[in-house]
């Protein structure tokens, strides 16, 4: 795996986020990724977690728990960067800061279409879960 650090979102990451995001396919035109960034630093931000090598961004995991199940959003890796083990250390770490508060289970959504995606989280140790995804929207971005 490259030299990298995994710490806490800090305010000067968000313009390399957001490219990062760009870059790997995750922004939706309903979906504002800096007011998605804003409502994050609202609600346990330090589970915001960044992949840093010291002068940028190359990945991103913003994770969450809600007293039952952990989430994890916006899972990136820069594409130069990809294939090397990172995303895997990303997840252990994001594994670690959410058991430590006790998180029993982690979910995330991954498209229909990102069968990529799907490999990943399986070689990762993530299972295919047979629930629909429900949504509702609250607020428009
Ligand atoms: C999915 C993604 C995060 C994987 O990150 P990564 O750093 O390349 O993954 P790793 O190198 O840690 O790979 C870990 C395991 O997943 C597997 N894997 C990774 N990418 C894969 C792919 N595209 N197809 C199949 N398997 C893949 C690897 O083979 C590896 O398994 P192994 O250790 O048994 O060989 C990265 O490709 C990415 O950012 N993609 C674009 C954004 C995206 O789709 N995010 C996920 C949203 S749900």
């Amino acid at each position: 795996m490259p030299a990298v650090t995994f710490r806490s979102f800090i305010t000067g990451d968000e313009d390399s986020v957001v490219e990062l995001w760009s870059i790997c396919g995750l922004v939706r035109p309903w979906n504002d990724p800096r007011k998605d960034i804003e409502r994050k630093l609202r609600v346990q931000p330090e589970l915001f977690v960044v992949a840093h090598d010291g002068r940028h961004v190359v990945g991103t995991a913003m994770s969450g728990y809600d007293g039952h199940r952990g989430w994890i959003h916006y899972f990136a890796v820069h594409p130069e960067q990809q294939g090397l083990g990172l995303g895997r250390g990303l997840v252990r770490d994001v594994e670690q800061r959410l058991g430590a508060l006790g998180c029993p289970k982690i979910h995330l959504n991954v498209r229909s279409t990102n069968a990529a995606a799907a490999d990943f989280w399986r070689a990762v140790g993530f299972e295919p879960g047979d629930s629909l995804t429900f949504a509702r929207r609250l607020i428009t971005d």
